[in-house]
């Protein structure tokens, strides 16, 4: 089978690199020229552990390669994955024009019969567009099927996501490419479930809802424990041994950010929306989640008396660890606020760039966090990065003009900082 893989973002070039690394012939395609030459030069566009030794490798065996000729791609191929964005609307459904138009250049320059597969994340009912928008654009019948194969990597852990997956979902519309995917996959050991289209569809919003109640749950119940002065670290310890519950995605913290998330629950409310269904729970969630990033500007205001004019000292810009995507990224927020009330803000993060709209008078970007911390009154922690915690607190505090420490992602050792000399607050979690 020759694969093709439309759209080389995060999603797409990963699908392509793993599949060129079970053994099959792939192409990705992407109409910036750009991001195609950098590939092509063995680069990748973003920041992923990993990956850009995979496309080194895999650029010379020749299993992969990159283009932006849609017309020879599509009718060289046999299997195409659609791996375009799907961003948010202002109604919080998902745009689907980048789909649309892959369909309708799929249909318009298909020469025999293709297997398109989704494995964008997209609404309900979108298998059934896909397959409308091939017909439409079709200028000579050709047999086709469109399946659905959600993708549930995450960013920074991408590439042990993609080879060791935990399930294979495939939403087929025939035996046949239920068949053909099944083959694609088959060197990966793991359960494969096959379902509808719609079925597969919905799994991947159902997988991020829940994973985002989850977080959402556990920063309700951080807020209860530092009323109680208890550890939320120690009751998500305590809940998360029992199997049934689970001990990931309970560490409280600023609130969940990054591309799927926030999008995801969003479109999943959207869907419900749209057939009459309320979805209470995950109103909630997403409410909980925007108001989540206040908590950490509150304790600063209680413990300073003000922000404004103080110097504070942001580290970690991107939405989590290990990645420099800064998309719905909770410091972001964060620094957004300061600049409101008027503080001065200095901001490190070890790959994650200042975006264009943080870019002020007020606001100093850092190489390193020692520079950022220099003569700071406080210091924010917005992302758990593993350096943070090799950062010589001790020799830093005497740089500080005042030794405050917030800690959005509760990664630092409360009584440890406390027998340092700092003020230390975290998240449902003190000293
Ligand atoms: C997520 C899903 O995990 C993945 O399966 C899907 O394919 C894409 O969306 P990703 O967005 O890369 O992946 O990040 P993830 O590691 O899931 O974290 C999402 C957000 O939740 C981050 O901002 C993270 O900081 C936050 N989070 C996660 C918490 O605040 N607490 C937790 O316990 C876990």
């Amino acid at each position: 089978m020759s694969i093709l893989v439309v759209g080389t973002g995060y999603v797409g070039t990963t699908t392509a690199l793993v599949l060129a690394e079970l053994g099959w012939r792939v192409t990705g395609l992407d109409t910036d020229d750009s991001k195609i030459k950098l590939l092509q030069q063995g680069s990748l566009p973003f920041y992923e552990d990993g990956l850009e030794a995979l496309l080194k490798k895999h650029l010379q065996s020749g299993n992969i390669r990159f283009t932006t000729k849609t017309v020879k791609a599509i009718e060289q191929s046999d299997l195409i994955f659609i791996c375009v964005g799907t961003p948010s609307q202002q109604d919080g459904s998902a745009d689907l024009r980048y789909v649309k138009q892959v369909a309708m250049d799929i249909g318009r320059h298909m020469n025999g019969y293709k297997l398109i597969v989704n494995k964008s994340t997209v609404p309900v009912g979108t298998q059934e567009k896909v397959t409308r928008w091939v017909l439409e654009a079709q200028t000579r019948t050709h047999p086709f099927d469109v399946a659905s194969n959600p993708e549930f990597l995450r960013e920074g852990k991408a590439l042990p996501d993609a080879m060791y997956p935990d399930r294979v979902v495939i939403g087929a519309s025939s035996d046949h490419a239920a068949k053909l995917l099944k083959a694609l996959y088959q060197s990966l050991k793991c359960p494969v479930v096959i379902t509808t289209p719609k079925t597969a569809e919905l799994i991947k919003y159902a997988a991020n809802a829940f994973l985002a109640t989850k977080v959402s749950y556990i920063n309700e119940l951080a807020k209860l424990c530092d009323k109680l002065g208890i550890n939320v670290k120690e009751v998500a310890q305590g809940i998360g041994l029992d199997p049934r519950i689970g001990s990931s995605f309970l560490q409280a913290g600023i609130g969940y950010g990054g591309s799927c998330f926030p999008k995801d629950v969003s479109a999943l409310l959207q869907t419900a929306n749209e057939h009459d269904t309320e979805l209470r729970l995950l109103e909630q969630v997403i409410s909980i989640n925007r108001a989540q990033h206040q908590h950490l500007l509150h304790k600063a205001r209680q413990r300073l008396g003000t922000l404004v004019h103080k110097k504070i000292a942001v580290l970690g810009l991107a939405f989590k660890p290990d990645t420099d995507d800064i998309r719905e990224a909770p410091a972001v927020n964060i620094i957004k606020s300061l600049l409101d009330e008027k503080a001065i803000v200095s901001v490190h993060d070890p790959v994650a760039k200042l975006p264009p709209e943080l870019v002020h008078v007020s606001v100093t970007p850092c190489n390193t966090p020692e520079q950022a911390l220099y003569g700071a009154d406080a210091v924010f922690i917005c992302t758990e990065w593993k350096s943070y915690q090799h950062i010589d607190w001790e020799r830093i505090k005497r740089y500080m003009n005042d030794p405050n420490i917030f800690d959005g992602r509760n990664m630092l050792d409360a009584r440890l900082m406390a027998a340092i000399g700092f003020h230390y607050q975290g998240i449902g979690y003190q000293c």
